[in-house]
């Protein structure tokens, strides 16, 4: 692998929180590579190999030094961050104040200045590593809320370079995000780049009105564009997607088929299968769904002999108090559940605090009936369109909240409000007893969305905007 000085002058630059892959330590003191979680990575790194680009972004671990390194053509540049910076940038600013504030204020957002402080250093330093790493000219991809005062910051060391920023979760309504004490730097941040792109319209609207009352950003031509300094940024929406025609070939292989059947069997052969697939986050309203699942059996509606639930859960953020409540809670739950409904051998819930392979998820999609996904909110939420894509045959049927971006494409999907318990219950009873007829042509309506519109296309027409032109070979 050729690390060091050999590694720099990148003509396009990805820079995110994480790197895609996390450094682990293992119990006997030793280190290796895993992949990073969530919907980020999955949706970059395919975009990213296929341009030779290069990522920068924390190895995942405090205090962790690593130099540049090549991982399959795709070159890495680690940003250090402290045991002090994990804690108050990651999992503080990040984690605790703004993830929260712009999922809707689902808990309540934490307002420390020295959060804030770390948060203003750690974005110093990403701007001092990309600064090192881009070429002259270069065009560099900012990504996600962590890093919202990059775009300024790196502006500020490198005024050659082209900027996009891309926020990968909801931008909240204006009134929520007036809280923030620090909300005109955020902006002011934001604006330092060429394009801002958002998932929905609705995210860019909102922006575009903070950009003109805090920051005196004025109009540029049309909506999708504000003057600062007499500078134009490009504002737009930019709804995410997956690799569909990868995931889609995968769930069609003999080996995630078995997989699937084996699964399936595993679970005693039940009727209905109702799948949960998310990482373990509070915003994702897996309490919800348990909820709903429970008080079917309760009510006898559904019977634990013949409907089985299972829910996979990546662990995530577990220092974050809110985290670990919840973890707590849905434990609790399961446990309750069980306690009542299940016999030995045979729970009535299957719950794995795990991360899984690519092709292991793959073969949990096909083989689950019902696909529960019931986000208070959600800026896309991939797992959505990743059930679509795997469910070649048809089958299955997708629950959906009507709080995640992915609803706006998805509208076949049954959609859900996760605050109401009774409206989640009644539709994943409906979902459990749809008439296949109809599942099937929401099922065929849903994958014309998720295969026509792909993460390939999403990328493209971020970078299309931002005046990036396609990589070599790749069509126009
Ligand atoms: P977020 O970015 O908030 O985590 P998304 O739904 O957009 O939410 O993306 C989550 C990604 O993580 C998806 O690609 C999904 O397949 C993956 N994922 C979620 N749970 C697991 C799990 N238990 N094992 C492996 N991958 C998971
Ligand atoms: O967009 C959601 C997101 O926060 C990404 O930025 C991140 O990569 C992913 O979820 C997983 O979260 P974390 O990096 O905090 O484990």
């Amino acid at each position: 692998m050729p690390t060091g000085d050999a590694l720099s002058d990148a003509e396009f630059v990805v820079v995110a929180n994480r790197l895609p892959v996390d450094l682990e330590k293992l119990p006997d003191g030793t280190q290796r590579w895993k992949r990073s979680p969530g919907g980020l990575v999955t949706a970059l790194e395919p975009m990213l190999r296929s341009r030779e680009g290069a990522w920068v972004g924390w190895p995942g671990l405090p205090d962790a030094d690593v130099e540049p390194l090549v991982e399959d053509g795709l070159q890495l540049h680690p940003v250090r961050l402290s045991a002090q910076d994990v804690e108050e940038y990651y999992e503080g600013f990040s984690n605790a104040t703004l993830w929260p504030l712009y999922h809707d204020v689902v808990e309540r957002p934490a307002f420390h200045r020295h959060w804030w402080q770390s948060y203003v250093r750690v974005n110093q330093r990403f701007a001092e590593v990309v600064a090192e790493v881009a070429a002259k000219g270069a065009t560099v991809w900012i990504q996600d809320y962590q890093l919202q005062l990059l775009p300024a910051a790196l502006r500020e060391l490198r005024p050659d370079l082209r900027i996009g920023f891309f926020l990968h979760i909801p931008f909240p309504p204006t009134e929520l995000f007036m809280q923030l004490p620090w909300r005109t730097r955020i902006v002011e941040g934001l604006l330092g780049a060429d394009l801002v792109g958002f998932h929905t319209p609705g995210g860019a609207r909102n922006f575009r009105w903070l950009a003109t009352r805090l920051a005196g950003a004025s109009p540029g031509q049309g909506r999708t564009e504000v003057l600062v300094d007499g500078r134009p940024v490009k504002l737009g929406a930019y709804p995410i997607s997956i690799d569909s025609s990868n995931l889609d070939r995968l769930s069609r292989t003999p080996e995630v088929l078995e997989r699937a059947k084996q699964i399936r069997a595993d679970l005693g052969d039940p009727e209905r299968v109702v799948l949960g697939v998310d990482r373990l986050d509070y915003t994702k309203g897996i309490d919800v769904r348990l909820r709903a699942f429970e008080e079917l059996l309760v009510e006898g509606r559904i019977d634990s002999e013949d409907t089985v639930m299972i829910q996979l859960a990546t662990p995530s953020r577990e220092r974050v108090e809110h985290y670990q409540k919840m973890r707590n809670d849905i434990e609790q739950s399961v446990g309750r559940i069980n306690g009542e409904y299940a016999r030995v051998g045979h729970p009535a819930v299957h719950y794995l605090h795990q991360a899984l392979p690519r092709e292991e998820l793959a073969a949990f999609f096909v083989a689950a009936d019902v696909m529960l996904v019931t986000p208070l909110r959600d800026g896309m939420n991939l797992v959505a369109k990743e059930y679509v894509a795997c469910r070649h045959d048809n089958g299955g049927v997708l629950v959906l909240s009507e709080f995640a971006g992915a609803a706006i494409e998805l509208k076949d999907a049954i959609l859900v409000n996760p605050h109401d318990t009774d409206g989640v219950k009644n539709a994943l009873f409906a979902a459990l007893t749809l008439a296949p007829d109809e599942g099937k042509r929401r099922m065929r309506a849903m994958r014309r969305q998720v295969m026509g519109h792909d993460v390939d296309r999403w990328a493209r027409s971020f970078l299309d905007a931002l005046g990036l032109p396609p990589p070599d070979g790749a069509d126009s």
